[in-house]
């Protein structure tokens, strides 16, 4: 694209937004808002100062070609943020109901029991957001363990795939589960409906078997291996998450090589959250901030070390994705969050929810009854308001140079809505240093990693 002549942006370029980082022979220069960068040669970096004029008479040539260069490339000017108000993702709460008993499970609070949604309501749903949504929807079937209600799953996907087609809107099933329950009948009809599913471990027997248990105590983790011996093909389409929890924070390299080394299709994590059943001695779950990023750190340089060539290691590729590519798909990742935007859960009572991870006890929850509002009425609701208007101009991101590919961290996360969650903080200000240092330059092994699964790469 050519440039612009500068002058023309005068009031559109916020030097502010530009936050510079000189790492060996490159300047880094970050939109701290948008999240867009671009690197130039770093003796670049004491022209900086005199870039902050539009114009060229004030200047010198190469601070006006140094200028020129951001605009061109949107860093530091205002109005090409992008925004994402519409929805694209519904998550559904099947059931309440679930034949194992994690200790840390938030799904679980003790007041709503152990029911299953009313279908009429979870179709109604559907219908509502495909209304709602662009031209494609994806409904995410979570629970509890929605292989327990899977009569209703068939029944749910089978008449949603009809209100799809009615409309000429392209809609899309994912599920999480433990994959206990998994049968020939369960796998056939989610390869004949495309129903792509993850899977819960949270790592190597010893590890998973600590707070994954049975009512009883006893672990869960040879249910996913026999799972996996009775089904190899289906459960290796089935990427697997992990809670990161005391129990694994230190061995997330180990957690990733043993999904790898058992041919599973990728790893991903979810950081633990004190809600639900978690809620009750956290103590016991909470991970240690400095353990998970060094344990982080370990995985990051295995990766770029090629232990990993070919497995997509999610909790590396997010951070990776989301700085190259931007703020965007990754609704967890970005200053505008998916709640109450892009992405609603329904829980099984038929509260309609900006987000699932929201506490449902807390001062966030709740955008309307689905029995007796729409969610367009939902999702225009002074709480949905709330929840989009979080403010972290009070923390320590109103002045972070990555606030524009992180996000400020997940807000049912943190203590309260405009304060921000330490764990995924401290991770973010790691991972991002990392790339950032290995992507100003060209080749190098993060590079090699990221052509090995097909992620894009600067
Ligand atoms: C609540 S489960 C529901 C679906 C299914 N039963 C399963 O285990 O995959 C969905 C995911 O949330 C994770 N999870 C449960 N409790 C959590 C907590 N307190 N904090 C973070 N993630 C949690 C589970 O490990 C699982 O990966
Ligand atoms: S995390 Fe999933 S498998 Fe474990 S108790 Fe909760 S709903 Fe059940
Ligand atoms: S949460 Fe931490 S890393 Fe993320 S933008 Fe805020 S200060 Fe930066």
């Amino acid at each position: 694209m050519a440039a612009v002549a500068v002058e023309l942006h005068g009031s559109r370029f916020d030097p502010a937004r530009v936050h510079a980082q000189v790492r060996g022979d490159a300047l880094l220069l970050m939109d701290r808002v948008s999240g867009r960068w671009g690197t130039v040669p770093a003796v670049w970096v004491d022209l900086l100062p005199m870039t902050v004029t539009a114009s060229a008479a004030a200047t010198s040539a190469a601070a006006t070609a140094l200028r020129e260069y951001m605009i061109e490339h949107d860093i530091g000017t205002r109005g090409g943020d992008r925004s994402f108000g519409t929805l694209n993702t519904l998550i559904i709460k099947l059931t309440a109901a679930c034949n194992h008993a994690c200790t840390y499970c938030y799904d679980f609070e003790a007041t709503f029991g152990a029911r299953r949604i009313d279908p009429a309501v979870a179709l109604k749903t559907v219908e509502e957001a495909l209304d709602e949504c662009d031209g494609s929807l994806q409904v995410i079937l979570h629970g509890g363990e929605p292989m327990l209600v899977w009569d209703l799953v068939e029944d749910l996907v089978v008449r949603s795939e009809a209100a799809a087609v009615q409309r000429g809107k392209v809609l899309r099933f994912v599920g999480q589960s433990n994959m206990s329950l998994l049968s020939a009948r369960i796998g056939r009809f989610s390869v004949e409906h495309d129903i792509v599913w993850g899977v819960s471990v949270d790592g190597p027997a010893d590890v998973h078997d600590h707070f994954r248990v049975y009512r009883n105590g006893r672990g869960t983790y040879a249910d996913f291996a026999r799972s996996l011996e009775a089904f190899p093909n289906f459960m290796r389409t089935c990427g697997v998450l992990s809670t990161v929890t005391r129990a694994n924070e230190g061995r997330l390299l180990e957690v990733a090589a043993h999904f790898r080394d058992l041919g599973m299709p990728s790893w991903d994590w979810t950081l633990f959250q004190a809600i639900g059943r978690g809620r009750h001695e956290a103590d016991r779950f909470e991970p240690d901030v400095e353990t998970v990023v060094a344990s982080w750190v370990a995985l990051y340089d295995a990766v770029c070390a090629g232990e990993f060539h070919g497995f997509p290691v999610v909790p590396v590729l997010s951070y990776v994705q989301n700085f190259v590519r931007g703020p965007g798909p990754n609704m967890c990742m970005r200053p505008q969050c998916g709640a109450a935007r892009d992405l609603a859960s329904i829980s099984v009572d038929g509260t309609i929810e900006a987000c699932d991870c929201i506490d449902r006890t807390g001062p966030l929850a709740g955008l309307g009854d689905a029995k007796q509002v729409t969610l367009a009425q939902a999702r225009a609701t002074p709480q949905a308001d709330t929840i989009r208007g979080r403010d972290l101009s009070a923390t320590r991101c109103s002045t972070c140079t990555w606030f524009g590919v992180c996000g400020g961290g997940c807000l049912a996360h943190a203590a309260s809505r405009d304060e921000i969650p330490p764990l995924a903080c401290a991770l973010a200000l790691t991972a991002f240093d990392r790339i950032a240092g290995d992507l100003v330059r060209p080749g190098g092994d993060l590079r090699r990693y990221l052509a090995s699964v097909g992620a894009d790469a600067p």
